[in-house]
C-alpha cells in the first residue's frame, strides 16, 4: 500500500455547538476549540474534524448550509479559523472541516433564485420536477420521514429533500453548479484545510427511471433507497471532484458513504485512485443493546458485531484503510450501545474504546468518548432539540406507534445524546459556559468530567491516552497501520480477538467484550504486556485468564 500523511491519522471529531463556549452565549464555537488545542494534544489526537461551521440557520444543525463561503457568526468568524488553524498546526494538528454538498438550506440565495423562477439558472441546480396527477413526482420516503418531495407554492412543481425539506438536493447533474462546488472546496483548502469529512456523499446520484415504488407504509411512501445511494453512475461525479478538489492538494477525505454499497465497491470508494482517503463504516451503527432484539442477549450482540467488523476488514484487505470509530453526531454514545446499564463501568467503557482500535485503519474519537460521556435521558420530547427528533416523532405516531413508544424509542436512541455539552469540569454548566447552554448538560457532570479524569492516572481518559500512545509508539506505528490482519478465537462468545504482524514483529488483541471471565489457550508466548485495562494480566501454562470485560494487548513471540 502506498504510504500517505494521513495513515497516522488519530482523529478527534469536534460537534463545535457543543465543545466549548468562550463568549457567554450559550453555543460552543471556534475560540472554545482553539483554547482546548493543548487538551487535544494531551490526548494525543492529530486531526480535527470539525462538524459543519458554516452559515446555516441550524435547521440541522449546520448540515443547512446557506453560504458555503461564509462562517456562522454562532461560531465566530474566517479569522478565528486562521487562528485556529494555525495554532492547531503549531501543535502538529491538522483541521478537517465537514464538506455538505448533496444538498444546502433552504434559505440558501441559490435555492431561493430558483424558487423565484425553477426554470432559470438556479432552478437547475436543484431537483425541481413536475407533478404527477395532483400528487408528487414518486413516492420516495425522505431518509428523515415524510415524502422527500416538497410542493412549490401552489404550482404543479416540487423539489427533493432526501433529508428534511429544509434541505433542499443540489442537482450534480448541471455541470455548472459541479464547477461553483469545485471552486468553493477549493477555496477552503486554500485557506489551510487539510481535508473534509465528506457528508451523505452517496446520494448525490438519483435513479428517477423507475415510476412511483410499491408502498411499504400506512403514509402511501415508499423507502428509495436503492434510488439515491450510490446508484449507478455516481463514480463519475465522486472521480470529478476528487480530481478537481482534494487530488491536487493531497488533502484527507472521509466519505460517508458505507451504507447500500454494492458488493464489491468499497475498494472504489478508498483504493489507491479511491475517489475518498477512507470512509465511515456504519456497521456497528445498527446495534443498541437496549433494543428488544438483543436486550436479553448482549454476548450475542457482540459475535454480531464481530461479524461484521471482520468481514468489512476482509473486504479492504491490502487495498484500503477504513476509519476506525465507535461515536459520532448521529449516534448515541457507544457505551450506552455495546454495554447493558448495570454493567457499565471503567472495564467495560474502556473496552468499548479497544474492540476497533488497533484494526487495520484510521482512528477517530468523538467528543467527550474519551471520558465516557453517557446519555441524558429526557422526560419529555420538548425536551429535544433537533427539528427531525419530531419529524420522526410524527412519523412514527401516523405508522401506528403511540405517543409512549415512539417516546421511549427516542429517548434510547436520539442521536442528539451525542450532543450534550461537552463536560470540562466540576464547576457551574460543566465548565461548558458561564450561561446556560443552549442543551441541556448532564448532571452527571460532577462525576464525569475531562478535569478529573485528567488528574487520575486510572482513568478512562488516562486509558485512551495509553491506547493512542500505543499506536503511535514507534515501535508499532507500522504494524497497527499496516500489518497483516487474523482474526482469533473466533468461535469464541463474546471474544473478539486478532492478530497484527508486520516486519518479524506481532501483536494479539483480545477483548473479551462479556460479564464473564473467559480462559483462552495462547497461539504463542507472550514477550511483552503492551496494554491491558486491568492492573493483571493473568498468563499461566500457555493460558490466558481474562477478567469480565478485559482488554489486552500483548506482543507475542
Ligand atoms: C449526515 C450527517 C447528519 C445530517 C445528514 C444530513 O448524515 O451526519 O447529521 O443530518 O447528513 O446532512
Ligand atoms: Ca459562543
Amino acid at each position: 500500500m502506498l504510504q500517505k500523511w494521513w495513515h497516522n491519522t488519530i482523529g478527534y471529531q469536534i460537534y463545535p455547538k457543543s465543545f466549548q463556549d468562550t463568549n457567554g452565549d450559550g453555543i460552543g464555537d471556534l475560540k472554545g476549540v482553539t483554547a482546548h488545542l493543548d487538551d487535544l494534544a494531551d490526548l494525543g489526537i492529530n486531526v480535527i474534524w470539525l462538524c459543519p461551521v458554516n452559515k446555516s440557520p441550524m435547521k440541522d444543525h449546520g448540515y443547512d448550509i446557506s453560504d458555503y463561503e461564509e462562517i456562522d457568526p454562532m461560531f465566530g468568524s474566517k479569522d478565528d479559523l486562521r487562528e485556529l488553524i494555525r495554532e492547531a498546526d503549531r501543535r502538529g494538528i491538522k483541521i478537517l472541516m465537514d464538506l455538505v454538498v448533496n444538498h444546502t438550506s433552504s434559505e440558501h440565495p441559490w435555492f431561493q433564485k430558483a424558487l423565484k423562477d425553477p426554470d432559470g439558472e438556479y432552478g437547475k441546480y436543484y431537483m425541481i420536477q413536475e407533478g404527477k396527477g395532483g400528487k408528487a413526482p414518486n413516492n420516495w420516503r425522505s431518509i428523515f420521514g415524510g415524502s422527500a418531495w416538497e410542493r412549490i407554492g401552489d404550482t404543479n412543481r416540487y423539489y427533493l429533500h432526501l433529508f428534511t425539506k429544509w434541505q433542499p438536493d443540489l442537482n450534480w447533474e448541471n455541470p455548472a453548479l459541479r464547477q461553483k462546488i469545485y471552486e468553493m472546496v477549493n477555496r477552503w483548502l486554500d485557506l489551510g484545510i487539510r481535508g473534509f469529512r465528506v457528508d451523505a456523499i452517496s446520494h448525490l446520484k438519483k435513479d428517477f427511471s423507475g415510476a412511483s415504488l410499491t408502498a411499504d407504509g400506512a403514509d402511501g411512501l415508499a423507502d428509495g433507497f436503492a434510488c439515491f445511494t450510490n446508484a449507478e453512475g455516481i463514480g463519475v461525479f465522486l472521480d470529478e471532484l476528487r480530481e478537481n478538489t482534494f487530488q491536487r492538494y493531497d488533502a484527507m477525505t472521509i466519505g460517508e458513504v458505507d451504507e447500500g454499497l454494492p458488493p464489491g465497491a468499497l475498494t472504489k470508494y478508498i483504493g489507491e485512485n479511491g475517489y475518498f482517503s477512507t470512509i465511515f463504516d456504519f456497521c456497528h451503527s445498527i446495534f443498541h443493546v437496549g433494543a428488544a432484539q438483543w436486550r436479553d442477549q448482549p454476548t450475542a450482540m457482540m459475535d454480531e458485531l464481530k461479524k461484521l467488523l471482520f468481514a468489512k476488514q476482509e473486504m479492504v484487505r491490502g487495498r484500503g484503510l477504513l476509519c476506525n470509530y465507535m461515536e459520532n453526531h448521529d449516534l448515541s454514545r457507544a457505551v450506552e450501545r455495546f454495554i447493558p446499564e448495570n454493567e457499565i463501568d471503567f472495564y467495560s467503557s474502556s473496552l468499548v474504546g479497544g474492540i476497533n482500535f488497533f484494526l487495520p485503519g484510521i482512528v477517530f474519537l468523538y467528543q467527550g468518548q474519551a471520558i465516557g460521556m453517557r446519555d441524558f435521558r429526557k422526560k419529555e420530547l420538548s425536551e429535544f432539540k433537533d427539528p427531525t427528533t419530531f419529524v420522526m416523532y410524527e412519523e412514527q405516531i401516523k405508522n401506528g406507534m403511540t405517543a409512549e413508544e415512539s417516546f421511549a424509542q427516542i429517548n434510547l436512541e436520539s442521536r442528539e445524546h451525542a450532543r450534550t455539552p461537552m463536560q470540562w469540569n466540576d464547576t457551574p454548566n460543566a465548565g461548558f459556559s458561564t450561561v446556560e447552554p443552549w442543551f441541556a448538560v448532564n448532571p452527571n457532570y460532577h462525576s464525569i468530567n475531562y478535569e478529573a479524569q485528567k488528574k487520575d492516572p486510572d482513568s478512562l481518559y488516562a486509558f485512551y491516552k495509553k491506547m493512542i500512545a500505543l499506536r503511535k509508539s514507534g515501535d508499532f506505528q507500522e504494524l497497527f497501520i499496516y500489518g497483516s490482519f487474523t482474526p482469533v478465537y473466533e468461535e469464541e462468545p463474546g471474544v473478539i480477538a486478532y492478530r497484527r504482524s508486520y516486519d518479524g514483529r506481532s501483536v494479539l488483541i483480545i477483548n473479551n467484550a462479556k460479564p464473564q471471565e473467559t480462559a483462552l489457550a495462547l497461539p504463542g508466548t507472550v514477550t511483552n504486556t503492551l496494554l491491558s485495562n486491568y492492573d493483571k494480566v493473568i498468563l499461566n501454562d500457555g493460558m490466558i485468564q481474562l477478567k469480565r470485560y478485559q482488554t489486552v494487548v500483548l506482543e507475542l513471540l
